[in-house]
């Protein structure tokens, strides 16, 4: 029987979270994290969903209907299979990983060449229709994978050569609902305009200085950079005492900057650090009350699995 894996990574949100969403650019990079969708022509001829996996099942729904759509064929006599090595739902980008992984391995088993342009706009059109809004990052990270410059909606998808970044991962234990804050930070943007506009030109002007020093391995800046977007997004009213303790902790054991990462409300925190720092940084957020997630950023991004 025909089959096709494909595996497409998580994310984690370097700088721009919310910005991002309306037309600023954003620094993101792939993780180890992976999430398999398998392929394969079903013995009976019926369509059959496997997803034992805490995987939401509308993206991989939605994800089909979008390939039915975009290649005018019925593919109702399929079995699709997924599978998560990711260690929870900590908000590290399994759904856009899902639904690239679904995207990606619809066209091979359907011997399709569409380029990856087209993938991510029929895996970012697939998001927006389950989550209503969304800048398409995690989608193009999935896709790409690396460390990527990324503008609103792929308007600039653009891989960034760069080494040696040391990223700790803290979960702060509380799962955050991502389009509530996205809609909460579209109610602040409709009710003052200009004071949020002002918030994420100067997030912008953050990102850019950051991504030629990520290039050039400047971490100490880009640690500095990272704490200054992190103020940013404290004004912005997205940030908690628990992600704001987990942050205070890693600076105070050395790591070179902290933040949030994603929508803020829970899930992660960040922090850059050198090597020697490393196992401080760790022991202060398990202190805190975090929990350190092992992963390691610019991971490969969506690839066809032998
Ligand atoms: C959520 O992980 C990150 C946001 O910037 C939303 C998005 O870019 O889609 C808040």
């Amino acid at each position: 029987m025909k089959n096709v894996t494909v595996t497409a990574p998580g994310k984690l949100l370097l700088m721009g979270d919310h910005a991002v969403v309306y037309g600023r650019p954003c620094l993101v990079t792939a993780v180890s994290e992976r999430m398999s969708v398998c392929v394969e022509q079903s013995p009976d001829g019926q369509l059959h969903f496997d997803m034992p996996e805490h995987v939401d099942t509308r993206f991989v729904s939605r994800a089909l209907e979008t390939a039915r759509a975009h290649w005018r064929l019925p593919i109702s006599d399929i079995t699709i299979r997924t599978a998560s090595q990711f260690s929870g739902n900590v908000g590290l980008g399994s759904s856009a990983a899902v639904t690239v992984g679904m995207i990606a391995a619809l066209r091979e088993y359907l011997g399709k060449k569409d380029s990856l342009k087209t993938l991510f706009t029929l895996s970012y059109r697939t998001i927006l229709d389950v989550q209503g809004k969304g800048s398409g990052f995690d989608a193009a990270a999935a896709l790409f994978g690396g460390t990527l410059y990324f503008v609103t909606a792929g308007k600039t998808i653009e891989p960034l050569s760069v080494n040696n970044m040391r990223l700790i991962v803290g979960f702060t234990g509380v799962k955050a609902d991502t389009v509530t804050l996205v809609r909460e930070v579209e109610e602040k943007m409709k009710a003052q305009p200009e004071r949020v506009n002002r918030i994420y030109d100067a997030i912008a002007k953050l990102v850019e200085e950051a991504k030629p020093k990520m290039v050039e391995g400047d971490w100490e800046r880009v640690g500095k950079l990272m704490d200054f977007n992190q103020e940013y997004l404290r004004d912005l009213g997205v940030s908690s005492e628990k992600l704001e303790s987990l942050i205070a902790a890693s600076k105070k054991a050395g790591a070179w900057g902290a933040k949030l990462s994603g929508a803020g409300g829970g899930d992660c925190m960040i922090a850059l650090v050198s090597d020697d720092k490393q196992p401080a940084v760790q022991e202060a957020i398990t202190q805190a009350g975090g929990q350190v997630i092992h992963i390691s950023p610019n991971a490969q991004g969506a690839r066809i699995e032998p």
